[in-house]
């Protein structure tokens, strides 16, 4: 199904994409040497709470994961790239790490994910694999408005991945959000221009890039969730929930 909402819903969607912008960078303040995945689980649950808010992924148990997800935000570190099950692990100075976070407030829901390197080291591929993933989202944004099509956006962020030397695996991508995180219609991360959903003004997209440094082929975690590089390579996810506006696209999830 394919939501179209209303100006007073948009302002929801504006409160819900802010407090997860300030969760997302309040936990990429406090993730330093030595952080446990299993903390920054539990600050995200706190300050979800403390906003009035409720985790889309505590219940979700969707085909591509085993059982409910049981956590409340995804954490990929290194290898590890999407649907991240938190668990023991304490990080180290040039981790590469993934943080993804969807939450439902008065009845919508904001999806974003950030990566960024922990600590002081800045190896320079993981650098490359971030800014890849960053500049791919904002050229898919930039291509969003009332007179795209999704083929746009997935095209535009297919070029810059491409001209960054990246494969690109197209088992998951982007989507539609709402009242619910995950809707129609897909947004994938290929595409050819012109094509696909005609967009309009109300519809709210989660625009999601994510890639692997040497190969585009995922290998599942005995965990029946994380989702890793077959090749153990590193990996980079950036994404924003944005509003398609009357003139354009609006990034609901920055922070205030
Ligand atoms: N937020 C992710 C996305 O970008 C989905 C995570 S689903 C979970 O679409 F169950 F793994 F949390
Ligand atoms: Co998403």
């Amino acid at each position: 199904m394919i939501e179209i909402l209303s100006p007073p819903q948009i302002d929801r969607a504006r409160a819900t994409g802010a407090l997860v912008a300030t969760i997302l960078r309040t936990l990429k303040e406090r993730a330093t040497v030595g952080t446990n995945l299993l903390d920054i689980d539990r600050w995200a649950k706190e300050m979800i709470l403390q906003g009035g808010a409720e985790s889309c992924y505590v219940d979700y148990a969707p085909s591509f994961g085993r059982g409910p997800f049981g956590h409340y935000i995804c954490t990929a570190v290194n290898d590890a790239v999407l649907h991240g099950l938190p668990h023991d692990y304490s990080l180290r100075d040039g981790d590469l790490l993934t943080l993804d976070l969807a939450v439902l407030k008065n009845g919508v829901a904001a999806d974003s994910a950030i990566s960024f390197i922990v600590g002081e080291a800045r190896p320079a591929q993981s650098v490359e694999l971030i800014e890849a993933t960053e500049r791919a989202l904002a050229a898919g944004i930039a291509a969003a408005g009332p007179q795209a099509r999704i083929g746009d956006i997935a095209h535009a962020i297919e070029t810059v991945l491409t001209e960054a030397g990246y494969p690109i695996n197209t088992e998951f991508g982007g989507h539609g959000i709402g009242s619910t995180m995950h809707q129609d219609p897909h947004v994938p991360n290929t595409g050819r221009p012109g094509r696909g959903y005609a967009l309009r003004p109300g519809l709210l997209l989660a625009l999601e890039p994510w890639v692997m440094a040497d190969t585009d082929e995922l290998a599942i975690d005995e965990d029946g969730w994380t989702l890793r590089s077959s090749t153990g390579c590193r990996t980079a996810h950036s994404e924003h929930t944005i509003a398609i506006t009357d003139d354009g696209a609006e990034i609901l999830t920055l922070p205030l």
